[in-house]
């Protein structure tokens, strides 16, 4: 069990972001060699369930919705994919982290933009049911911008799951 002191004090956004960079192999692709979206999904949930966990501190965390994602450039065998990924918005239990992915030609040096995706996370408690999680602590006009924007993002995000929870 937290203390209350736990949630009172919140975390930055910086305080749990993270950047992680993957090889794309032949595993990871068609015959053809363009890479899977599933692949790079993959990689996405994943940094977004290790921001998720970094600001929730020993929860648990399962995904709730991953937003509509688009592929904007190919990616493909022997590119580097770089995946960041920041918490914008927290509420009581769940958080939306925004993960942007670039990939990079490793013979020139060369990077695009893939793709942006905003993943709600939740953090489940020993009980596996949603637990409070610590606030997050804006201290730029950048992180409270960030902030506002996902609590709108959040509030038709659950209006179209049918969720009235804001
Ligand atoms: C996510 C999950 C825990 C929510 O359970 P629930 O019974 O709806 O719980 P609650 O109503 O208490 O909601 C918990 C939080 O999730 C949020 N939430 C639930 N569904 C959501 C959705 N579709 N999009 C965004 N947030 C959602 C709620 O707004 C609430 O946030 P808050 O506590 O910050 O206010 C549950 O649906 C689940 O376990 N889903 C499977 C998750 C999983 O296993 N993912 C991996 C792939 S299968």
């Amino acid at each position: 069990m937290k203390s209350n002191n736990y949630f009172k004090k919140g975390k930055r956004p910086d305080e749990s972001q993270s950047e992680t960079t993957i090889i794309m192999l032949p595993s990871d692709a068609n015959p053809k060699g363009n890479v899977f979206g599933g692949t790079i999904l993959k990689h996405v949930d994943l940094i977004a369930n290790l921001v998720a966990n970094r600001h929730a501190t020993h929860a648990n965390t399962v995904t709730a919705s991953i937003d509509k994602m688009t592929f904007l450039k190919p990616v493909y065998i022997g590119n580097a994919l770089i995946l960041s990924a920041r918490l914008n918005y927290a509420k009581r239990s769940s958080m939306e982290v925004e993960v942007t992915v670039h990939a990079e030609d490793l013979d020139n040096g060369n990077r695009v933009l893939t793709g942006t995706a905003f993943v709600t996370v939740v953090a489940l408690g020993d009980e596996g049911k949603p637990t409070e999680i610590p606030p997050l602590n804006l201290d730029s006009d950048n992180d409270k911008r960030r902030f506002r924007e996902g609590e709108s993002r959040m509030i038709t995000r659950l209006k179209d799951a049918g969720r009235v929870d804001i």
